[in-house]
């Protein structure tokens, strides 16, 4: 089409909203032969005839939107599913997706759009003076995203019904004195799930400093003292009179949760990131509909029969949570669990340290460490020992950091490299002269693995879009320039790992290499399931697939087992109820994440309760040889098997998820389970009022 024909058509249409110089129009406010031009132009550069209901033109410009907002008269805020981003001079056609269950952008004034005599913009029209009166677009700058909307509105008490705004109603005065907030701090032995996971990171027992902020009954603080590390701890109702001071690490554990007024849950949150100088945790109970349904609606949450008020999070609207109210994106710990890190650079260290592996497990090829020194010592050396001889020490240390790098290491990496080289020689001549003596495959081996173990971290940074990409810290800076040359070479290979994936048979591939090399159990053409302590030994493909539904589920160590879904794009993570120690735990929480949908559904298995915890038989199948208990689990697995195969009258098949445990009730109670384990775990019963993820 003609850049003066598209001008005269751009022309033709008034009315609309304006904004920023465009104009967006619904396909019902355009004369019949507007929109067909409209199409016709749009067809010239492979643009859709349908699947839009506005228009976005730009006066003298050939560049134009088509946008598709699903029931945009039935919804009062509509969202954007669709869009083609159009250029008629140059010919370029480019269609986006939205996700509605995330964050996609919301339409305000829609009535701005209709025909100036179409009846429905009286209602539209009222909606949005409504909105102005309660303030709602005061701040255009974070009105337009979905999420960041929706805060606004609950912010200011209200909820949008029809096309109206009404009142959430508020807790009575009587109520809101009922809510005894106190009363959610329970009595706990160990340490709480969040503060485990800051343990576990390194963030605790180190020298950084630690405030639990809402630290309840201080049982946290107890178990970090008894183990010799200190740390503060204030909380409103148990310890008044504690310091809430600037901390490295901050802990806000499952406090959100019991705070009914949404003005002081987002206080507590800001308070506790604002005096977090490294990390603040933020751990919230999770739980869907079923336990909202079990109390009294209240606020946005409910109250519960022993009058504490519960609002149930779903983990993505937890993280969703923190990252309006603190303008940070949080990292996905575990269910229920975020960190916020608050530099880019330890937002990247920590990312990109989740995606090391140990190589214990096969997956890459380990030459046998060879002695340091392997000639036969000759009578004419016997006397003096040599240079080399003399530095074996500083020289193997110096090969361990080759081996860990998988390179040299660079100045800085490597504390003794300055004695090395005094007392030896450069440390490319000590490393070609150490690969001439036990061959280069350990450090190849090395290098591979560090590799695989990058390109997976780009690849999740890429799916994830951190805005703290690209802030490396400076051992992934090296590594990347030296194993790939330069960084967008890095990039590249990280961006063609994750489009990777959307290749089932890839995926299949995957899965059977992984089988094939011990690590899980493989049901060909479905499925690999397989220990979760093995995932990050698993092919790079198949870690960036799991590190996809981490996003979603946390960290996947977290859970007991894993379920590669092959065909469909989906993961499973199960967890058991003390898997490590018996030989057939009990399911106690399925969560299956679908990828391609950016769904999550949680699954809680208790006696008594919607599902009954599931026996996992075999478990020796998803676990790896070289693991510690394999072979006492093996040796029971086959002892079950023969068992039950010589047992009149049982016939079962064990490919499937086996029998019911009372069918195989009289083989176990003959059978004695590996050392230091129970034969069967006792799974959970019905949990009240406690949500998933609880501490
Ligand atoms: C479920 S308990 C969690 C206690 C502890 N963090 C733990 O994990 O065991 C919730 C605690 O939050 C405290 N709390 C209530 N409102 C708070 C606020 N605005 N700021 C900080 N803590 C608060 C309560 O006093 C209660 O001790």
């Amino acid at each position: 089409m003609k850049h003066q024909q598209w001008q005269q058509i751009v022309a033709s249409i008034d009315g609309g909203k304006v904004v920023g110089g465009a104009r967006y129009v619904h396909v019902s406010a355009l004369a019949e032969k507007v929109l067909d031009a409209v199409r016709a132009g749009v067809a010239e550069v492979g643009g859709p005839a349908e699947g839009f209901n506005v228009v976005k033109v730009v006066p003298d410009s050939t560049k134009l939107s088509l946008l598709h907002y699903p029931s945009f008269f039935e919804r009062a805020f509509p969202l954007l599913a669709e869009s083609w981003t159009i250029d008629l001079a140059e010919g370029r056609c480019e269609r986006r997706s939205y996700d509605l269950a995330r964050n996609p952008p919301v339409l305000h004034r829609k009535e701005l759009l209709l025909r100036a005599d179409d009846p429905r913009r009286v209602e539209f029209a009222s909606l949005t003076e409504e909105a102005e009166r309660h303030g709602l677009f005061a701040n255009t700058l974070i009105i337009g995203h979905k999420n960041q909307w929706e805060e606004i509105v609950r912010a200011k008490g209200l909820r949008v019904e029809g096309h109206s705004l009404v009142a959430i109603p508020k807790p009575g005065e009587s109520d809101a004195a009922a809510v005894l907030r106190h009363r959610t701090a329970m009595a706990r032995r160990g340490l709480s799930t969040p503060m485990q996971a800051l343990w576990r990171h390194g963030y605790v027992g180190g020298s950084l400093t630690v405030l639990d902020y809402g630290c309840g009954r201080g049982d946290d603080l107890a178990a970090l003292e008894a183990a010799g590390v200190a740390a503060r701890g204030w909380d409103p109702h148990f310890r008044p009179e504690g310091t809430r001071e600037e901390s490295d690490v901050v802990n806000l554990g499952f406090v959100l949760n019991v705070i009914e007024d949404p003005d002081e849950r987002g206080m507590a949150l800001s308070q506790a990131y604002g005096l977090a100088r490294r990390v603040l945790a933020v751990s919230a109970l999770l739980g869907g509909r079923a336990a909202e349904e079990r109390h009294r609606a209240f606020g946005d949450g409910v109250l519960t029969s022993r009058n504490t008020f519960q609002k149930y999070f779903g983990h993505e609207e937890l993280g969703e949570y923190i990252a309006t109210v603190l303008g940070r994106e949080p990292v996905s710990v575990g269910p229920g669990l975020y960190f916020v890190l608050r530099r880019d650079e330890d937002e990247q260290e920590f990312l990109e340290g989740r995606q090391r592996s140990s190589g214990r497990f096969g997956a890459m090829p380990r030459a046998p460490a060879r002695p340091i020194v392997e000639r036969a010592p000759r009578a004419a050396r016997a006397k003096a020992p040599t240079r080399w001889e003399k530095s074996a020490e500083v020289i193997e240390a110096f090969w361990s950091a080759c081996i860990e790098l998988g390179r040299p290491p660079r100045e800085g990496e490597f504390e003794r490299l300055a004695e090395l080289t005094r007392e030896v020689a450069s440390a490319p001549v000590v490393l070609r002269r150490l690969s001439e003596e036990r061959g280069v495959e350990a450090l190849e081996g090395a290098r591979q693995r560090r590799m695989g173990d990058l390109s997976v971290f780009l690849a999740l940074n890429l799916f994830e879009r951190r805005r703290s990409a690209g802030s490396w810290g400076p051992r992934a800076r090296v590594d990347l320039r030296e194993f790939w040359g330069s960084y967008p070479k890095a990039m590249e290979a990280g961006q063609a790992l994750l489009f990777s994936l959307r290749d089932a048979k890839a995926i299949g591939a995957a899965c059977a290499t992984a089988a094939a090399q011990g690590l899980g159990w493989l049901v060909e053409g479905e499925s690999l399931q397989l220990d979760a302590r093995l995932v990050n030994e698993l092919p790079p493909a198949l870690r960036v697939y799991i590190g996809c539904a981490g996003k979603l589920y946390g960290e996947v160590q977290e859970a007991d087992v894993v379920k590669v879904h092959i065909a469909s794009g989906k993961v499973s993570l199960m967890r058991y109820d003390d898997y490590e120690g018996c030989a057939i735990p009990l399911l106690v929480e399925r969560v299956k994440v679908d990828l391609r949908r950016q769904q999550v559904s949680y699954y809680r298995y208790e006696a008594g309760g919607e599902f009954e915890p599931q026996p996992l038989y075999m478990k020796s199948r998803y676990m790896h040889p070289a693991m510690e208990g394999y072979d006492g689990q093996r040796v029971f697995d086959e002892g079950l098997r023969a068992a039950v195969a010589g047992a009149a009258g049982l016939a079962v098949d064990w490919e499937g998820y086996g029998p019911p445990l009372e069918g195989v009730g009289a083989v176990l109670a003959g059978m004695t389970a590996p050392a230091g384990m129970r034969v069967v775990g006792e799974g959970v019963a019905g949990s009240g009022d406690r949500g998933m993820g609880s501490g």
